[in-house]
C-alpha cells in the first residue's frame, strides 16, 4: 500500500502538471513560476502584482497632484511591497530592475517627507521609466507604461486629510 507520503508525492506532481504555467508563463521568462509550485500553495501571478501595481501607479499620480503626501508614502510603499515579491518568488528576473524601480520609489517618500512637488514629478517620470526598461528586457515591451492622463478611482477621494 501506498504510504500517505507517496500519495501526497503522486498528488503534487499531477497538481505541478494542471497548475502548469500556461503560455504566457513560458513566453515570458521573468513570470516563469518556482518549482515549488503544488496544490498546497496559492501562487500570485506576476501578472497580477502587475495589475495592482498598474492602480497603484495611477493612484500615485493622483496623489502627487492632489498634494496627498501621506498618500504618495503611501503607495510607493506598496509598490516597493510588490515589487519585492515578485523578485522573492520570481527569481528569473534581475535584481538590477528591481532596484532601479526601487531608487525612484525611495526618492518618491523622500519627495512626500520634504514636500517637494518638483522632485515628485521627477521620480514618477523616473519610476514609469524604470517600468518599461524592465518590461523591454523582459520580452513583454508591448507592456508601455506612461504618465496617467485620467483616473478611473472616482470612488476614492484624493485631497488630503483636514488634520
Ligand atoms: C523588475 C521588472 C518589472 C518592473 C520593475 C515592472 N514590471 Fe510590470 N511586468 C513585468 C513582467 C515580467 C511582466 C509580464 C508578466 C507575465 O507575463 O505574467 C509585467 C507585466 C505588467 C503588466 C501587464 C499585466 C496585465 O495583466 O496586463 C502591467 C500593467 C505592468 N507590468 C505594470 C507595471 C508598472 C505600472 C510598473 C512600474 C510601476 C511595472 N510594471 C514595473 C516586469 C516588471
Amino acid at each position: 500500500m501506498k504510504s500517505l507520503i507517496m500519495k501526497r508525492v503522486a498528488l503534487a506532481a499531477l497538481a505541478m502538471v494542471a497548475l502548469a504555467p500556461g503560455a504566457l508563463g513560458d513566453d515570458v521568462p521573468f513570470a516563469r513560476p518556482p518549482l515549488e509550485k503544488s496544490l498546497d500553495t496559492y501562487l500570485i501571478s506576476l501578472g497580477d502584482i502587475m495589475s495592482a501595481a498598474q492602480l497603484r501607479h495611477i493612484k500615485l499620480w493622483q496623489a502627487i497632484k492632489a498634494k496627498n503626501w501621506g498618500l504618495v508614502n503611501f503607495e510607493a510603499t506598496l509598490l516597493e511591497d510588490g515589487f519585492a515579491a515578485a523578485a522573492m518568488l520570481y527569481r528569473n528576473i534581475p535584481i538590477e530592475f528591481v532596484t532601479e524601480a526601487a531608487k525612484p520609489l525611495e526618492a518618491l517618500k523622500d519627495g512626500a517627507a520634504a514636500k517637494d512637488p518638483v522632485k515628485l514629478a521627477k521620480s514618477f517620470t523616473e519610476l514609469t521609466a524604470a517600468c518599461n526598461a524592465c518590461h523591454e528586457a523582459g520580452e513583454v515591451g508591448f507592456v508601455k507604461i506612461q504618465t496617467p492622463t485620467s483616473s478611473p478611482f472616482t470612488n476614492q477621494n484624493f485631497a488630503p486629510e483636514r488634520k
